[in-house]
């Protein structure tokens, strides 16, 4: 990586994406330099009201030629639901095989948690969530659609060689940090095809790992043990749903939606990985400066983790950290611009 430049496509889509990923954007120039070599891509509802287009396939395999992407939010009231998230998020995680989504649930020192009593120390977890299969897949159908005898089905996908690999990228996570602990979330006791493969995989797997502690705990005490127990969990690894929806209460235990990121990974290098905030596009607060750019800030140090940069992604979660202390008493009345030029100066600095 160090030889060339970082070709980052940036897709800042709509409401409060282009106002975060400008600050994300600043933070990330401001620790790479000249290293990174941005080009942006209009996606997102308004390209979407103007051309009917969401991910058209040349743009699709411009973008498989970069080195990551950086993703602000998407998602317009004025888009019917699903056009957006189907055709050009989902699209976006099948066609780049992004199969692990890793969602971070840390709780920074001096961050508000509504969990009396919680220290950071408590909350200090990672979800691998599984990002190409389970109910996300597509796979089911509907029947005499708008009638009283309609017939809906959604059915939850998973391959032997889907669940492994996520599997295998859990345990190597989990290896990584101190803790070396990992937890394995599903529902076994009712999906009981899809759960009895995610568990033999997950133990089969664990025979060699024989340093890493294994658990195991059903998504709805996990769920409850989020907010009575977080101190539990080191690296959590589940399906999709399960994560997409246990990683909400992860970021509502951790200081909001506001400080959550996450990245889209290719763990196998085949296709640019793709880093984003949690949250969305946010239309009841966008083109004011109340957007917190910060879930994007973290979200950029997710990927230059992930480009081999690990000092300087380090460098701008010490910022980060750094700027959340100081919000005990200066955070309210700051724009996003305002905390994205105070996190670039520590970084800087
Ligand atoms: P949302 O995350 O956009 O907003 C939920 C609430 O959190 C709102 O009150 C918003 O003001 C607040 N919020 C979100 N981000 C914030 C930030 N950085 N700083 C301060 N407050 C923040 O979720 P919502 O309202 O359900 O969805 C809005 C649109 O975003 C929809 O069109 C949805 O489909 C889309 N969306 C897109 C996602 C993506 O691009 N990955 C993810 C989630 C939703
Ligand atoms: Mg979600």
């Amino acid at each position: 990586m160090d030889s060339r430049n970082i070709r980052l496509a940036v897709i800042p889509g709509d409401g409060i994406g282009a106002e975060v990923v400008t600050e994300g954007l600043k933070v990330l120039e401001a620790v790479v330099g000249t290293k990174v070599e941005t080009t942006t891509y209009d996606l997102g509802a308004k390209r979407y009201h103007e051309t009917g287009e969401t991910l058209p396939d040349p743009v699709l395999d411009e973008l498989r030629g970069y080195d990551a992407i950086l993703l602000g939010a998407v998602g317009d009231p004025s888009v019917p639901p699903g056009v957006l998230e189907r055709d050009l998020l989902l699209k976006l995680r099948f066609q780049f095989d992004h199969y692990v989504n890793l969602r971070p649930v840390k709780l920074f020192p001096g961050v508000e948690t509504p969990l009396g009593g919680a220290r950071p120390e408590d909350i200090d977890m990672i979800v691998v969530r599984e990002g190409t299969e389970g109910l996300y897949a597509g796979t089911g159908g509907v029947m005499r659609r708008g009638t009283s005898h309609e017939i809906a089905t959604q059915e939850s996908l998973n391959t032997a060689h889907g669940v492994e690999r996520v599997v295998r990228y859990a345990f190597e996570k989990a290896l990584g940090r101190p803790r070396r602990k990992l937890t394995l979330v599903h529902k076994t006791n009712v999906l009981t095809y899809a759960g009895d493969l995610w568990a033999r995989v997950f133990d089969r797997v664990g025979l060699e790992y024989p340093d890493v502690e294994t658990d195991y705990c059903h998504v709805d005490a996990a769920s409850m043990f989020f907010v009575s127990q977080p101190e539990r969990f080191d690296v959590i690894v589940t399906d999709n749903l399960f994560g997409d929806i246990i990683t909400d209460i992860g970021a509502a235990i951790a200081g909001g939606i506001g400080l959550a990121a996450s990245g889209n990974i290719n763990p196998d290098r085949t296709a640019p990985s793709m880093f984003e905030p949690v949250h969305g596009s946010a239309p009841d607060i966008a083109g004011q400066g109340k957007a917190d750019p910060t879930a994007t800030i973290l979200s950029v140090a997710m990927l230059l983790d992930h480009l081999g940069l690990a000092q300087e992604a380090a460098r701008v979660e010490q910022a980060v950290a750094d700027d959340l202390v100081e919000r005990l008493t200066g955070w309210a009345g700051r724009t996003t611009h305002e905390i994205g030029d105070d996190i670039t100066a520590r970084v800087t600095g």
